[in-house]
């Protein structure tokens, strides 16, 4: 399958100065463009990652996945057409805001917008800036890093996510939350990373769980961590994940959904094969009420 690797996501926030300075001073991404209504955010030398745009949601709006070429595009649209999902191709104006070359865009069965397109923009010549000083984000051939959907229908989601768009099965985990509560969390591969995505039907009324971004450093990991710490945002403590063995912690952001802060995970292999696990971390990421 031609999917190669998550390029950019896309969020409605109800405060746009305020997801502006969160992800400048707490995150360490760069802004790119800003205005009353929208802002976008650089991580690499592609020119932009992150968008968010005004609007009552505070949730995930859009993810962007990314092709090489042209004829790979046109592949998955055949396949995502001979499963029943209606594909639009979009025009000159949403390819030029996104500085891409090619774009479609259609829904999952929940009806989250997913776009896939080819050709995203460079901007070597201006190279990324981290405005905290992270040494760098992991991304490149493992594209932007992953989040995490709440869905209502997991047979439904597996079906799409693997079938249609073309996804591989990294593993599940049964996770109990706790309280009597659990479920089973669903992670998926389209390259190196051990997952771009992930669903599972959780408690709670918003889409996105979480998003994470992933560092080259584990000092820009604890440098960040110090920061929501200093004003009690983080949400979970700092642990190592069993699954791709990423050291992170997770912060509130203003939309209310998390953002996961990591560093150090393991790839997949070749040799991958599926397997199970009972919980979410080898140690550390204990739930904490943000102030
Ligand atoms: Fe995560």
């Amino acid at each position: 399958m031609s999917i190669k690797k998550l390029g950019y996501l896309g969020f409605e926030v109800a405060d746009v100065p305020k997801w502006s300075t969160f992800a400048t001073t707490k995150l360490g991404m760069m802004e790119a463009s800003a205005s009353e209504t929208e802002a976008t955010f650089r991580v690499d030398s592609r020119a932009w990652r992150l968008s968010v745009s005004k609007g009552p949601a505070d949730d995930y709006l859009f993810a962007g996945y990314e092709v090489d070429n042209e004829q790979e595009l046109q592949e998955l649209k055949q396949n995502l057409e001979a499963h029943g999902v209606s594909v639009k191709v979009e025009g000159q104006e949403l390819t030029a805001k996104r500085g891409v070359l090619g774009l479609i865009s259609f829904s999952d069965p929940f009806g989250n917008r997913i776009e896939v397109y080819y050709g995203g923009t460079e901007l070597f010549e201006r190279p990324f800036v981290s405005p905290t000083g992270v040494s760098g984000f992991q991304t490149g051939d493992q594209g932007l890093g992953h989040y995490v959907l709440n869905v209502e229908d997991v047979d439904a989601a597996l079906a799409f996510y693997t079938k249609a768009l073309g996804f591989q099965l990294a593993d599940i985990i049964n996770w109990t939350i706790g309280d009597g509560l659990s479920t089973t969390l669903y992670f998926f591969y389209c390259n190196g990373r051990h997952h771009s995505f992930a669903f599972a039907k959780l408690p709670g009324s918003k889409r996105l769980h979480h998003f994470m971004l992933q560092v080259n450093g584990m000092d820009d990991v604890g440098l960040a961590n110090d920061k929501f710490d200093a004003d009690r945002t983080v949400v979970m403590t700092l642990g190592r994940h069993t699954n791709d063995h990423m050291i992170s912690f997770y912060g509130a952001t203003p939309s209310g959904f998390a953002v996961e802060y990591g560093w150090g995970a393991r790839e997949v292999t070749h040799h991958w094969s599926v397997v199970r696990y009972d919980s979410i971390s080898i140690w550390g990421h204990k739930f904490q009420a943000p102030a």
